[in-house]
């Protein structure tokens, strides 16, 4: 669901950026603005800076930037509807209520019912744990090197041998047994009744973001079978949309994600100060998981098993990865069989340098292929050479496929011509790769149309002046339009302004809502903060507004004329374009007073 604009708008302008900001950071008014060290990056003197007026935030250090909600998503790791919410409810503000079905709300009221019921076995579990039923629980726990900390913040606990006690308990608490049921607690059976899912097992309580109990996993104390046992999927544990972990790692400040497959792994991760790992639910890495994980970050280390089956539960994590627009590096554990084992033998500093190393995906994979082949066979290299070609063509962009195809050459003494005509042979054939198959990557949804960051530059100038100074827009708007700003994002934030601008309305922080990838708000955030050289001079002024709209101008000029499949009626067009130039460039600006 989308809350709609005008509440969007509502809930940002009873939350003043200033006031949001100044809690979380010490600022200092300086002119116009105000300034601080920046939360995104490190730094000793303040770059980052926070206008009252245009209700926006800028670091000129890293580039971070927006407006309060992007800031609350920045800051807080969430998801824009979560930063919507979360100031909604700073402010007082009531987002509506949505109008629920009879069923839709009878769905709600039982969800609410199962993750209470959750809770109370987790915390029923937490308590045997820490007392004598749950002894041996614990010397197993401790036994593999956790400490109390690390228990207590997982929230671990201890099923016991007691049949059905958790059942009784549950009933003594006031659920029912359908509600028991239902939440995968307990299975039932028409001879004995309700009986226990768990029991005799260390349990490790699966927690959604928000940290609310959506399940278990459960190990034996011994070598017993089955080693794990995992709530089944409910109403409110759905396996492809969960992370286990990911309501600690998410605000790990971590620029990635430490991926793995055990809950063990995770949690001795997290011990050893590595609080940006998570691990997907006793099932297959998802492209759900993938999505979710890209909110945070678009770069994951693998930490897989190193054995055969790890090895292969990579290879298709790495592809889901690629399918998402994610960027995937595998940590080597070797010679180790996971992270849990590697950290407990070498140590947190020796695991940080692991991670350092991680090898780039595609070497990964082409290096599990090479095992299928025996390089010294001409006819098997030839094939595995082929097999390279084919993979090549998954990179959809020329300069990262020709670096990767520079660096496969170098690797394995390949012909750097040969296998470029190969690849270029194989996008002919399967009409598929390269140029005719992008990839999307959703992530930033935009790109650009003009690379070139001097023309953008400009058009930055343009409107982070139109911003500072509304009253040039009736003198600029004569001879610019939005079509005129050769990015998507710019034209975009361009035509909003320009409408507002018609109206006499100015609200930049207002433009950033269009957008809601905090990537997108950065940029906006970057147009409306451009550092404009200070001059005073009226002449020079009126000159230096002239200079930048000649230049947007001419830049679009340019761009247009160079379009391929030029009609008629394009070239009309462009000697009217280049008559317009010349009459703007002898015709000086007059700034009012
Ligand atoms: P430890 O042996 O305690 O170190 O466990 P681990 O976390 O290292 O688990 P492992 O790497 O053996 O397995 C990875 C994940 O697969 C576990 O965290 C479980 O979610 C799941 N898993 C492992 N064994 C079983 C099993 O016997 N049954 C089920 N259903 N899931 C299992
Ligand atoms: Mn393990």
């Amino acid at each position: 669901m989308r809350y709609p604009e005008e509440l969007i708008e509502e809930v940002r302008l009873k939350n003043d950026i200033v006031d949001v900001i100044g809690s979380y950071v010490k600022l200092q008014r300086k002119g116009a603005s105000y300034f601080g060290l920046c939360p995104f990056h490190s730094e000793k003197s303040p770059s980052f800076s926070v206008s009252p007026a245009k209700q926006m935030y800028y670091c000129f250090g890293c580039g971070a930037g927006g407006n309060v909600i992007s800031f609350i998503m920045n800051y807080e790791n969430f998801s824009f509807q979560e930063a919507v919410k979360y100031l909604a409810d700073r402010a007082g503000v009531k987002l509506p209520e949505i109008e629920y079905s009879k069923e839709a709300k009878e769905k709600e009221a039982k969800r609410e019912k199962l993750l209470e019921a959750n809770r109370e076995a987790a915390k029923y579990f937490y308590y045997q744990l820490r007392n004598k039923p749950g002894e041996e629980g614990m010397k197993y726990l401790k036994g593999r090197g956790l400490t109390d900390e690390t228990i207590d913040k997982f929230g671990l606990g201890f099923s016991c041998m007691m049949s059905n006690d958790l059942v009784k308990y549950l009933e003594s608490r006031g659920f029912s047994d359908e509600i028991i049921k239902d939440a995968a607690l307990a299975t039932f059976n028409e001879k004995y009744g309700m009986s226990d899912l768990f029991w005799n097992r260390v349990m490790y309580p699966i927690q959604d973001i928000n940290h609310r109990v959506i399940g278990f996993g459960g190990r034996v104390m011994s070598d017993a079978k089955p080693k794990y046992l995992n709530s089944p999927e409910s109403m409110i544990f759905d396996k492809s949309r969960n992370l286990y972990g990911l309501n600690f790692a998410r605000t790990s400040r971590k620029n990635h994600f430490i991926l793995c497959e055990g809950y063990m792994d995770v949690i001795a991760m997290h011990q050893a100060g590595f609080n940006e790992a998570v691990a997907s639910l006793g099932t297959a890495f998802t492209s759900g998981q993938a999505n979710i994980l890209r909110r945070y970050t678009d770069s994951v280390y693998l930490a897989y098993d190193s054995d055969g089956a790890g090895v292969k539960a990579a290879l298709r994590a790495i592809g889901i990865l690629r399918d998402c627009g994610m960027i995937g590096k595998v940590i080597n554990l070797k010679p180790y069989k996971d992270p849990d084992e590697f950290i407990k033998n070498l140590g947190a500093e020796a695991f940080q340098e692991r991670i350092d190393n991680a090898e780039n995906s595609f070497f990964f994979e082409i290096r599990q292929l090479e095992d299928g082949y025996n390089l010294k066979d001409p006819d098997d290299r030839t094939k595995f050479i082929k097999e390279i070609g084919m993979r090549l063509m998954n990179f959809p962009d020329e300069i990262e496929r020709e670096n990767y195809m520079a660096a496969v050459c170098d690797k394995y003494n390949i012909g750097y011509e040969s296998l470029k005509k190969l690849v270029a042979a194989n996008a002919m054939k399967t009409g598929a790769g390269m140029e005719v198959r992008p990839i999307e990557r959703p992530k930033s949804g935009i790109h650009s149309k003009d690379p070139d960051e001097n023309t953008k530059k400009v058009q930055r100038l343009l409107l982070t002046w139109l911003s500072d100074e509304p009253k040039i827009y009736r003198l600029i708007k004569k001879y610019i339009s939005p079509e005129d700003f050769t990015d998507e994002l710019y034209e975009k934030v361009a035509v909003k302004l320009f409408e507002d601008l018609e109206q006499g309305i100015m609200n930049p922080a207002k433009i950033v809502d269009m957008f809601e990838d905090d990537e997108e708000h950065a940029k906006v955030a970057a147009i409306f903060n451009t550092e404009l050289v200070e001059v005073t001079e009226k002449t020079e002024r009126e000159k230096a507004l002239h200079d930048l709209v000649f230049n947007i101008k001419k830049n679009s000029c340019e761009a247009a004329a160079s379009k391929p499949n030029q009609t008629m009626e394009d070239m009309m067009k462009d000697i009217e374009n280049k008559k317009a130039l010349e009459q703007l460039k002898k015709t000086p600006f007059k700034l009012d007073d």
